[in-house]
């Protein structure tokens, strides 16, 4: 039931520092530091496949970025209706890893189906631990995001990219490439986010005034760099599924290369810019846009510098590792997406046209 929520969606947003939690005790352990062993041999794999749908591909694509910093593990991300009639060339040494809340997505389920029958290892990061993906893969890696109810993923995406971040560390570990202080310093910084992701959901009130802003808007840009563009992606995926709204995601590196043609006093740009290594580069493609007057609401811990020039507009996130930023700049994305669809007063739990689970192609 929905308690003291006024929708499915904003109780299973707010249910995340506990199904993250869940979900990393899953495959870390706090006591210990260390990373739980896993029954495939990462040290023996030599390349990642990623198949999954919607918004559980772009939790392989943050997947993705950490398998190859963490473990130097060679990680492909495919949408799984692409990947099964492109004939695609896999070699031996991959593991297929299909990434569902479900488990009964067509596309994905029959994309490790054939990498099974292509003698591949395959493993399944599910949310519904009995379904057809569960039972099919080899290997199960769960994610304890408990029932979700809402048709836009929430809480089944961040326990599938805390799945993914945590077995990163873990191949990572098993692969030489991260030695003990290193281990529990990532295993720390993961155990952070349920609190962080706590602290985020405080932000409530920022992000309830930009949405009332967005609800009249056309069209919105959402940018990031590093796992922030697959979160930009997603950020854009739930306020089109929710609101209605036009939105795109894009690395915001790519700005120039023609999206920035798109920018005007209409056009608002959620800028998802926590302090890490590229953070000075995002800044500074802010600074771009604002100069050709469209306005940026830059999400930004307090602590990183302000960059120069008029008209961005800031929102205080947490301060975080950046190992982590994926999982707690999800939060205002969310929130966002929800204050605008309930602003413009939409079915946020039941939005047209779509359903929870796309079991035909
Ligand atoms: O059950 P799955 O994770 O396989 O579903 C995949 C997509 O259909 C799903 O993520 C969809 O994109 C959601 N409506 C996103 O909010």
């Amino acid at each position: 039931e929905k308690g003291a929520y006024r929708h499915f969606m904003e109780k299973e947003v707010h249910e995340q520092p506990d199904s993250v939690q869940h979900t990393l005790s899953e495959y870390l352990d706090l006591v210990t530091g260390a990373a739980k062993p896993q029954s495939v041999d990462f040290a023996a794999v030599d390349r990642i496949q990623i198949i999954a749908c919607g918004t559980a591909f772009y939790a392989g694509q943050i997947g993705k970025y950490a398998f190859e910093k963490y473990a130097g593990l060679p990680c492909d991300v495919e949408i799984a209706s692409e990947f099964r009639y492109r004939s695609p060339a896999l070699t031996p040494g991959t593991v297929a890893v299909a990434v569902s809340q479900s488990g009964e997505t067509a596309d994905t389920l029959a994309s490790l189906t054939w990498c099974k029958a292509q003698g591949l290892k395959t493993a399944a990061v599910v949310n519904v631990h009995t379904s057809s993906m569960a039972r099919e893969a080899d290997v199960l890696w769960p994610t304890h995001a408990g029932p979700e109810i809402g048709v836009a993923s929430t809480k089944a995406f961040t326990a599938q990219v805390s799945a993914l971040l945590a077995l990163a560390v873990a191949a990572g570990v098993a692969r030489g490439k991260i030695d003990a202080t290193r281990e529990a310093e990532l295993v720390k910084a993961l155990f952070e986010a349920p609190r962080l992701i706590a602290e985020a959901l405080q932000m409530d009130g920022q992000i309830r005034a930009i949405a009332h802003d967005l609800a009249k808007a056309t069209d919105v840009l959402f940018l990031g760099r590093g796992a922030m563009f697959p979160l930009a992606m997603e950020g854009a995926l739930k306020l089109k599924e929710i609101s209605y709204i036009h939105a795109e995601g894009y690395a915001a590196g790519e700005l120039k290369h023609g999206p920035i043609a798109l920018v005007d006093e209409k056009t608002p740009i959620i800028a998802l810019a926590p302090l890490d290594e590229v953070y000075e580069k995002t800044a500074s493609n802010l600074q771009e846009v604002a100069a050709r007057g469209g306005p940026v609401v830059m999400i930004a811990p307090a602590s990183a510098p302000a960059p120069h020039g008029a008209g961005i507009r800031r929102v205080d996130a947490p301060d975080c590792h950046p190992l982590i930023a994926p999982l707690v700049y999800a939060v205002p994305v969310q929130l966002l997406a929800y204050y605008t669809a309930v602003q413009k007063g939409t079915d946020v739990d039941q939005p047209r046209n779509l359903a929870k689970s796309v079991t035909v192609e």
